[in-house]
């Protein structure tokens, strides 16, 4: 995600500029820093990287300055430009805010700030915070940021500077990270550790709904009370290459573990109560109420994100939902009409057979609408709509919380489109709520023991993957993700389809990884595994926490927690990440940059 970076104290223009690239790692597309002189702020900002930044300051960047606040911007509200790129800044230019997270309200804020007299120039919400502050500072800048938080739905990490205020920088948080660190020079305040090593190793994490004020060589932190709270540190011994990784030895791990963040993300400002309100979709209301079809094409792990879709959505009613890999859609006859919803997915939004096919549709007059997880990328700019996911930049070829982020947005979705048409489902929009909290007290209870199974099945060359209905989709999942990251053949079947032939390739030596969770069809697996144990192949079922049947009859077992059927998916697509990294990480290969694989495929 966005990264922050901020100092007070003794320090030089290049100081703020050095403290981005630290924060590279984290992936951006425009970037920014703010510091006073002679009583007013300089504000330099630019599209692309921190060294086009660097370059466009060249002749400032030895000059001397006593505070600064610097920014890297990954777009969640309006397209990467400069003018989107943060600082953002009040009406007088006296106020410059940097902000990392979704401010939820900020239409409505921006709509009551502008009848009061303020004027926006940027798409962006973190705006709305700057022209807040101003709105509220009477001298004293922590309380002006103290009361605009409070007016904040949603997700922040924000650092502020003011040009007539000396001698402090205000930082504050609730959701997104923020790390203080002080020394002889100055104080220090970044979105991790990365930056601030080098300058101290004894660092305080700031907590939800605090607010610090940095001053040079001191800080002090308050709660929302304006109440100041006591200081804990922490030593940190992590080398830079760790602590980008926030200690995990792989950005695959680090981005399994932000899975709960990228859930309850993608449902911000979405789900209100028991409603789903996509904004995007309002004006396509009566197109989808006379729909006849639902077309998804994409690529790899966002194929498999669209195939939950059509489980999940013909658990609602019965539809038409095809779904289909875009290297070969476009290149089929089809027949496309406006009584056809096409949705494009796509993690990047680059992928060249994705492209082509959303091209293919248009070309033939159908309506496209992209999901995606970069603001501005072409597949957004050529589609008609897009519903961005807000996973943040994943930067492990194997994409896992991008599939995690898809597939809840992509059950919005359907909620949302079944709603249109007539259906509400306020349990599965509660149930949907609660899923950050239960995926991450998953992750936490259930990681080291899938951890162990993995450690059991290294040395074994092949997998079989086999599940049915919604669970299907995660067993081709979860032998890609292995496959791509361990070298290791796996395939997945639907479990019906064994007798048909993949049966015979069984034996002791080729494990059966089977999803047999409490749901409909789990007699049906049952059976299907007792077959695979004929013929003497080891057997690990994903099965819910209360069974009892089938752990009695496998070899492992991982324990999924009892949900409603449709949520399974989400935590046996998590399980299955976790063996394959479990199983890559024994046999010490290189998880992030998996050979042969690129992040994103441009060339067909
Ligand atoms: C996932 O782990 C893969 N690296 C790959 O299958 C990927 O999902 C596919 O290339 C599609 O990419 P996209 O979502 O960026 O279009």
């Amino acid at each position: 995600m966005c990264g922050i970076y901020g100092f007070i104290g003794n320090g030089k223009v290049e100081d703020l500029i050095n403290g981005l690239k630290k924060l590279e790692y984290r992936g951006y597309d425009s970037a920014g820093i703010a510091f006073s002189r002679n009583g007013s702020l300089i504000v330099e900002k630019k599209t692309g990287k921190v060294d086009t930044l660097c370059s466009a300051i060249n002749d400032t960047l030895e000059e001397k300055i006593n505070a600064g606040i610097a920014h890297t911007r990954w777009a969640t509200h309006g397209m990467p430009n400069d003018i989107n790129a943060h600082p953002q800044m009040d009406c007088e230019k006296k106020i410059a805010v940097v902000h990392n997270g979704i401010i939820e309200n900020f239409a409505a804020l921006r709509e009551k700030l502008i009848s009061e007299g303020h004027k926006f120039i940027s798409q962006t919400d973190t705006e709305v915070i700057a022209h807040l502050i101003e709105k509220y500072f009477k001298g004293d800048l922590l309380e002006a940021v103290r009361l605009a938080t409070l007016d904040l739905d949603g997700t922040y990490a924000i650092g502020v500077i003011h040009a007539d205020v000396k001698d402090e920088i205000i930082f504050a948080r609730r959701k997104s990270p923020l790390v203080i660190t002080k020394n002889e020079y100055g104080s220090y305040c970044a979105s991790d550790v990365t930056p601030l090593i080098s300058l101290s190793r004894d660092v305080v994490f700031l907590e939800d709904s605090q607010i610090a004020r940095l001053k040079k060589g001191a800080f002090e932190i308050f709660d929302l009370s304006g109440k100041q709270v006591e200081k804990r540190f922490c030593h940190i011994d992590w080398d830079e290459k760790s602590a980008e990784k926030g200690g995990y030895k792989h950005f695959m791990l680090k981005e399994i573990h932000e899975e709960p963040r990228v859930i309850s993300d993608a449902l911000m400002g979405r789900v209100k109560g028991e409603k789903i309100f996509l904004k995007e979709m309002e004006d396509w209301k009566d197109h989808i109420k006379n729909l006849r079809k639902i077309n998804i094409i994409a690529c790899g792990t966002s194929y498999h994100a669209g195939l939950i879709f059509k489980y999940f959505f013909e658990s609602l009613r019965p539809f038409d939902v095809e779904v289909e890999v875009s290297s070969e859609f476009r290149y089929r006859n089809v027949l496309i009409d406006d009584r056809m919803l096409n949705v494009a997915i796509s993690q990047s939004g680059e992928t060249a057979d994705t492209l082509e096919s959303i091209r293919l549709v248009k070309s033939l007059g159908g309506r496209v609408l992209a999901l995606s997880n970069v603001v501005g990328s072409t597949l957004t700019r050529e589609a008609d709509k897009t519903l961005y996911i807000n996973a943040g930049p994943e930067i492990s070829v194997a994409s896992t919380k991008a599939y995690i982020g898809q597939m809840t947005v992509l059950y919005l979705l359907a909620l949302y489109i079944d709603s249109v048409m007539g259906k509400e489902h306020p349990e599965k929009v509660k149930a949907l709520s609660r899923l950050p909290e239960l995926v991450d007290q998953f992750i936490l209870t259930q990681e080291k023991t899938i951890k162990d199974v993995a450690d059991r099945y290294v040395g074994y060359s092949n997998f079989m993957y086999i599940g049915r209905g919604m669970n299907y989709p995660s067993v081709l999942e979860g032998a890609l993700k292995l496959k791509e990251i361990s070298y290791t053949n796996a395939v997945g079947y639907q479990a019906g389809e064994l007798k048909h032939g993949p049966i015979a390739l069984l034996d002791e030596k080729f494990p059966v990884m089977a999803v047999a969770v409490d749901d409909d069809l789990k007699g049906k697996m049952l059976s299907n595994i007792l077959e695979t144990k004929a013929r003497n192949a080891h057997v690990v079922a994903v099965t819910s926490a209360s069974d009892h049947d089938v752990s009695s009859i496998v070899n492992d077992v991982i324990r999924v927690p009892d949900v409603e059927n449709y949520l399974y998916p989400f935590f046996v697509g998590i399980s299955f990440q976790l063996f394959a990294y479990n199983v890559a990480n024994n046999r010490n290969l290189n998880i992030d940059m998996p050979r042969n694989l690129a992040k994103s495929v441009t060339v067909e």
